[in-house]
C-alpha cells in the first residue's frame, strides 16, 4: 500500500493563501503554475480498444491511457480473440470482426473497471458462446441490473450472482431490437445497448432521462457505423460492420480537472492542460468553474476522430459558491468529487443534489467525501443524493482512498488547500486512471513530500 504525502499552505475561504514561506512553483506561495499534458481519456481509450476488436482490419490508437482500467479492457478483448499490442500509449488492435470473437478459456476479469464490464456485457450479449465476467470487490458490489435488463429484453440470457451483481454469465446470440427507455442517465448503459444493437436484427433505440457522454456514438461513426441521435435518444441498425481506424485519444478532462479546479481556488495559480478533450457532454466542469468566477480560456481548438480538443487554461479568481442540480449531474458525474473539494475553499455554501449515482461508483463517493472532508475540518452536510459544503479553512489530515482513484486525487487537492501535512493511504489506486499523478502534482505545485 502506498501513501501520498503533501504539505499545503492553507487557502482560506476568503481566497487567500496563508503561510509566509514555502517553495511552490514560481508563482505565489502554494500556487499551481505551469502547462501539463493530461493522460489519455479513459472513456475513449476503452472504446477505441473495444471497437477496434469488433472491427475488420487494424486500429491504431495513440494517446491511449495506460491506466489499470484500460489495461483490463486490453486483457478482456485479447482473451476474446482480438490481437492487441501496446507500447506505452500506442496500441495496435487487429480486429476479430463483428462475428469473429471466440469463447474465452476462463472468466473475464475487468479488475476495477465499470466501463469494461458494462460495455462488454453488451458485446457478450451478441455472442453465441457462453462467457463469464467478473471483477474486484468494488465491481462485485456495483449494480449490473441496469445493463442486464435491456440485454435480456433483446433475448440474451444474462445471469448474475445474488440478483444482478458480478460475477455474471452471459449466453447471447442473434438479438431482437428494442426501443428502450433507461431509468438512469448512464453512458455505460447506453453504450452496452448500442453495442448489443450491432447484433440485433433491426433498429435498436434507447432514450435516457438526461443526456450522458456520447463518446460511443462519436467513435462508432468514426469506425463507419451510422448512428442516429436526437435530443435524448440514440439508435443503431444491427449488422453494420466496423472498419479499423486510426484513433487519437484526447486528454482526459476528468483527470485534468483536479489541477484545473485546484488552480481556480489557489491564489496566484494559472495552469494550462494541453490537448484536452472538450466534448460538450463532458466539459460541464469548465462551465461550472467559469460560472463561479474563475478565468477559463480555450485555445487551439481542433477535432480528432469526432472528438473536439483544446488547450485549456484556468486561473484563480475570487469565487462564488455553486449549486449543481440533477439535470447537470450526468455531464459532471466524475468531476463532482473535485468540485466538492474546492467548495471547501469558497466562501458561502455550495450544494450538489440529484447525484445519488455517486453512491454506486468505485466507492460510495457521497459517504467518502463527507467523512474524508470532515477529517480535514470541513463543514459538510450529507444528503441521500448529494452534499452541502460551507467554505472555511482546512487543516492537513490523514485519510484513506478506500480503493477509489478519484477519491485519492480529490483528497490530494484537499491536502493542497489545507494548512499543514496530509497523508493519503492506499494512493496506489490512482493508477486506475492517472499513472503519474503524483509527479504531475509535484511539478505544478511543489507540494509532494517523499
Ligand atoms: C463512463 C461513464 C460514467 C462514468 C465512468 C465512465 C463511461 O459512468 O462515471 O467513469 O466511460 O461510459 P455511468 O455511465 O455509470 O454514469
Amino acid at each position: 500500500m502506498s501513501t501520498l504525502r503533501l504539505s499545503g499552505w492553507g487557502v482560506g475561504a476568503g481566497g487567500r493563501a496563508g503561510g509566509a514561506s514555502g517553495g511552490a512553483s514560481g508563482g505565489a506561495v502554494g500556487a499551481l503554475v505551469g502547462r501539463f499534458r493530461p493522460p489519455g481519456d479513459k472513456s475513449v481509450s476503452h472504446r477505441a480498444v473495444i471497437l477496434g476488436a469488433l472491427a475488420d482490419g487494424r486500429t491504431e490508437i495513440s494517446g491511449f491511457l495506460p491506466g489499470a482500467d484500460c489495461l483490463s479492457t486490453i486483457d478482456v478483448y485479447s482473451a476474446l480473440g482480438a490481437e492487441v499490442a501496446r507500447e506505452g500509449d500506442h496500441v495496435s488492435v487487429t480486429g476479430a470482426g463483428l462475428d469473429g470473437l471466440r469463447r474465452p478459456t476462463g472468466a473475464l476479469d475487468v479488475g476495477n473497471s465499470g466501463t469494461t464490464i458494462r460495455l462488454t456485457l453488451g458485446v457478450l450479449a451478441g455472442q453465441s458462446f457462453e462467457s463469464r465476467i467478473t471483477g474486484d470487490a468494488s465491481i462485485r458490489r456495483r449494480p449490473m441490473g441496469r445493463v442486464a435488463e435491456p440485454l435480456r429484453l433483446m433475448g440474451a440470457d444474462v445471469r448474475g450472482t445474488e440478483g444482478d451483481l458480478a460475477p455474471l454469465s452471459v449466453r447471447g446470440g442473434p438479438l431482437r431490437p428494442i426501443d428502450y427507455r433507461t431509468p438512469v442517465a448512464s453512458a455505460q448503459v447506453k453504450s452496452a445497448v448500442l453495442l448489443a444493437g450491432l447484433y440485433a436484427d433491426g433498429v435498436t433505440r434507447l432514450t435516457e432521462p438526461a443526456r450522458s457522454r456520447d463518446h460511443t456514438e462519436r467513435l462508432l461513426r468514426h469506425f463507419g457505423v451510422d448512428v442516429d441521435a436526437g435530443g435524448l435518444w440514440v439508435a443503431v441498425r444491427g449488422g453494420q460492420r466496423l472498419s479499423g481506424q486510426s484513433v487519437v485519444v484526447p486528454g482526459d478532462i476528468s483527470s485534468a480537472a483536479y489541477f484545473l479546479a485546484a488552480a481556480a481556488v489557489i491564489p496566484g495559480s494559472e495552469v494550462t492542460a494541453e490537448g484536452l478533450g472538450v466534448n460538450p457532454t463532458r466539459a460541464a466542469v469548465l462551465d461550472v468553474l467559469g460560472e463561479i468566477g474563475a478565468r477559463v480560456e480555450l485555445a487551439g481548438r481542433t477535432d480528432t476522430g469526432g472528438e473536439p480538443l483544446a488547450d485549456v487554461t484556468v486561473a484563480c479568481a475570487d469565487l462564488r459558491p455553486f449549486e449543481v442540480r440533477a439535470g447537470r449531474v450526468p455531464n459532471l458525474i466524475d468531476d463532482l468529487v473535485i468540485l466538492a473539494v474546492i467548495a471547501c475553499a469558497i466562501p458561502g455554501e455550495s450544494t450538489i443534489r440529484g447525484a445519488r449515482e455517486l453512491r454506486v461508483k468505485e466507492s460510495d463517493r457521497i459517504a467518502a467525501l463527507s467523512a474524508g472532508l470532515r477529517a480535514f475540518g470541513a463543514d459538510v452536510e450529507e444528503f441521500d443524493d448529494g452534499l452541502a459544503v460551507r467554505g472555511g479553512v482546512l487543516t492537513g489530515a490523514e485519510c484513506d482512498a478506500g480503493g477509489d482513484h478519484r477519491m485519492a486525487m480529490a483528497f490530494a487537492v484537499a491536502g493542497l488547500l489545507a494548512r499543514g501535512e496530509t497523508a493519503i493511504h492506499g494512493a496506489e489506486c490512482i493508477d486506475v486512471s492517472y499513472p503519474g499523478f503524483a509527479r504531475q502534482l509535484q511539478e505544478l505545485s511543489g507540494a509532494v513530500r517523499t
